[in-house]
């Protein structure tokens, strides 16, 4: 019951902010204050900082308010220069803070040293753990880690018994990894046998192929039959490593919905994405954003506790991607284009799919 009033009070949140007619979010009908809004992702290890959220947030914070400046950095897996990053545009004078955090624990630094100047804190993404942060933006987490198992369990069906898996976790020191990885665990454990299971410092898909690649000749004479990864850059590491060992294509999760993996989707080297509507969330961010800078404080549908306290969330709701519904999930969303997935060696693939 409670979840139904919170998804349907979500989705017209959503809908009213792709609009640009929100109710309970400022409109932006004027050009407002000039304020600078700090932006603070955590890696280029996963297309999507550079390439969704940073543009994406950039584009609704200038239509919302033309004399805003978005600070944006890029801590490049750092912990430490995430922190250096949040002093140095603090002491610039930024008035709002949006960060996806390296480190959910460290990084209660940076929210107390926002709120020593008075700068609200939004925690994008990722959550802050045990800090004051004051809103949260994300997607149901521990949904996308019950989706890619459901998926993996699916395209396994009977062959589940007649081997083991690999496991690859993203960064321990990301909270929405924990949550991915109890979702995951909740619809695998029981079902499948694990080989052998990893975390991956930093999502770097280096490390999940350098681990892949050194626990394969530990297996011999075991067969893998498919392989749970928590993102698509560990999915393709995974992937490379067993192609370079000889071995035959099997099941492979994702997330991030990465225009090179819904290729390999189309081929079958993956077998499965989950698509998070970064649009969607980058705008809501952004939005609160305005409002903040606004001196706004508006009610949103949920909260989450962070170990500090219940956080004031907004949580959009992620979807599974197979070859089979490409085309009405990302192709539809304006997600990626067909000229982007169908170009070169992918064209035939794409016909097969009906894309393009
Ligand atoms: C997670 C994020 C994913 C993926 C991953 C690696 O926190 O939700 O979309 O990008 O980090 O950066």
């Amino acid at each position: 019951m409670r979840r139904v009033a919170v998804l349907l009070a979500l989705s017209a949140l959503a809908l009213s902010t792709a609009a640009g007619c929100s109710q309970s979010l400022e409109t932006g009908d004027d050009a407002g204050p000039s304020a600078k809004v700090a932006l603070l992702l955590p890696d280029r290890n996963t297309s999507r900082y550079e390439a969704g959220d940073q543009p994406y947030f950039a584009q609704k914070l200038s239509e919302l308010c033309p004399g805003c400046e978005v600070d944006y950095r890029n801590a490049e897996q750092s912990t430490g220069t995430q922190l250096q990053q949040a002093q140095e545009t603090l002491a610039q004078g930024a008035k709002v803070l949006v960060i996806s955090p390296v480190d959910s624990v460290a990084a209660g630094e940076i929210v107390a040293a926002a709120k020593a100047k008075g700068v609200p804190v939004i925690s994008y993404d990722r959550l802050v753990l045990k800090a004051a942060v004051d809103y949260y933006v994300s997607f149901d987490n521990a949904k996308v880690g019950s989706l890619q198992a459901a998926a993996l369990l699916q395209a396994l069906g009977a062959k589940a018994s007649a081997g083991e898996i690999l496991w690859i976790n993203g960064s321990p020191t990301d909270n929405n990894a924990t949550l991915f990885k109890q979702g995951a665990h909740a619809g695998l454990d029981g079902k499948v046998r694990v080989a052998a299971e990893s975390d991956t410092a930093g999502w770097d898909p280096d490390n999940a192929r350098a681990w892949t690649a050194r626990i394969l000749p530990t297996l011999r004479g075991r067969t893998i039959v498919g392989v749970y990864a928590a993102n698509d850059g560990t999915a393709g590491a995974a992937i490379a490593a067993m192609q370079a060992a000889g071995l035959p294509q099997v099941p492979v999760t994702g997330q991030d919905a990465e225009t090179t993996t819904l290729q390999r989707i189309l081929v079958g080297d993956q077998y499965m994405t989950v698509y998070k509507a970064l649009r969607t969330e980058a705008e809501t961010a952004a939005a609160l954003a305005n409002d903040l800078v606004r001196g706004k404080r508006p009610a949103v549908p949920a909260t989450v506790d962070n170990g500090a306290g219940r956080v004031p969330s907004i949580l959009l709701d992620p979807v599974t991607v197979t070859r089979d519904t490409i085309a009405s999930t990302v192709v539809k969303d304006g997600f990626v284009t067909p000229g982007a997935l169908c170009a070169g060696a992918y064209a035939d693939a794409c016909k097969a799919a009906g894309i393009g």
